[in-house]
């Protein structure tokens, strides 16, 4: 039986892409690996060990974390600062970011930002959950990184992905060069590649938001439910509606389906809820590098200024000509 390329092989057989690095990505993709390996020894027990319900703390998003958002937030930071390639981490987990080096003669290249754990109001009900990250250079090139050096613009990235922790445990990432998945492989320990080349169909028939909200939404996300919902016999079916709530999940699926995800703006969430710099930013990164869309109703989610650390935006992301629709809507009816 072939045995499928290692995340590893594939990580080192793709450096060639990158001339201008000797191997330091490389060893980065492969430290967030591990700590993807590490969560899900956890996720996979949750329902034995210690880990799940809520910590007792809240983070400056406001919400309470629970113990696995914590567990999860410690062990990719462990991770990046044994591996020494990452010279701060920006988490959803905390309040500003950390800075790894301790020597600043050898601040390193790469700054990660971090959802470590993505749907946790799914955790305690057995429901996929994931891990995003967002992997930049840093721009500053004397002293220790500073917060300039996190809050670019998502088309800065050089690296994102996600991990889905799901029937099986899934990464997903990007370097600029197209969309790779590779499914843990229990057995051995190791990620081994499953879905090459990954491609958002171009069209799709699920639509995914909390339609809970409906009430507030802007008038063009509702024409465009309307829109998802009406049944044309000459050229249009209604659409299905699927809502996982945990972004990770709900993206995958359409990653590999079709569709299109929109949390919009809502009467709770002005500005949006999903945050730009290590939910949105990595996310569309991905998308887009599987020809699909992302914007917020109005524009690119790669092209927006980053200003704040835990920015939210409005997310319409998904296949193509369903995200192109949407965003008509929200230029003729908002
Ligand atoms: P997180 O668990 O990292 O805070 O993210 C939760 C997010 C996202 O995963 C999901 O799409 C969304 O919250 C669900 O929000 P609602 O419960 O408001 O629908
Ligand atoms: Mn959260
Ligand atoms: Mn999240
Ligand atoms: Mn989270």
């Amino acid at each position: 039986m072939k045995i499928a390329k290692t995340l590893g092989q594939f990580i080192i057989e793709k450096q060639a892409d990158f001339p201008y690095a000797k191997g330091e990505l490389s060893r980065l993709l492969r430290d967030i690996g591990i700590a993807a390996k590490i969560v899900n020894r956890e996720v996979n027990k949750a329902g034995l060990a210690d880990i799940l319900g809520e910590n007792g703390t809240t983070n400056i998003q406001g919400e309470g974390q629970k113990k696995l958002d914590v567990y999860a937030n410690e062990q990719f930071i462990s991770a990046l600062k044994h591996g020494g390639e990452c010279c701060i981490v920006a988490s959803e987990e905390n309040d500003d970011y950390i800075h790894l080096d301790t020597d600043v003669s050898t601040d390193a290249k790469y700054i990660v930002a971090i959802d470590p754990l993505d749907g946790s109001s799914n955790i305690d009900v057995n429901v996929g959950i994931g891990t995003i990250f967002s992997i930049y250079r840093r721009k500053s090139t004397k002293g220790r990184a500073v917060l300039q050096d996190v809050l670019q613009r998502g088309v800065e990235q050089v690296a994102a992905g996600y991990v889905i922790y799901g029937s099986s445990t899934m990464l997903v990432y990007t370097t600029g060069k197209g969309v790779n998945g590779f499914t843990l492989d229990p057995s051995i320990g190791e990620f081994c590649l499953s879905h090459p080349e990954m491609k958002i169909p171009k069209d799709g028939v699920i639509y995914s938001i909390n339609e809970g909200y409906y009430v507030h939404f802007p008038d063009g996300v509702k024409k465009y439910i309307k829109y998802c919902q009406v049944e044309d016999d000459k050229t249009k079916r209604p659409y299905t509606s699927r809502y996982i709530g945990s972004m990770v999940a709900d993206i995958h699926r359409n990653l590999i389906k079709g569709g299109i995800f929109i949390y919009p703006i809502t009467a709770s969430a002005p500005k949006g809820k999903l945050r730009l710099v290590y939910e949105c930013n990595p996310m569309a990164f991905i998308i887009e590098q599987a020809g699909g869309k992302a914007s917020n109703g109005y524009e690119r989610i790669l092209d927006l200024e980053v200003t704040e650390l835990h920015q939210r935006s409005a997310i319409f992301i998904g296949s193509e000509n369903m995200v192109h629709k949407a965003e008509e809507m929200m230029a003729y009816f908002s």
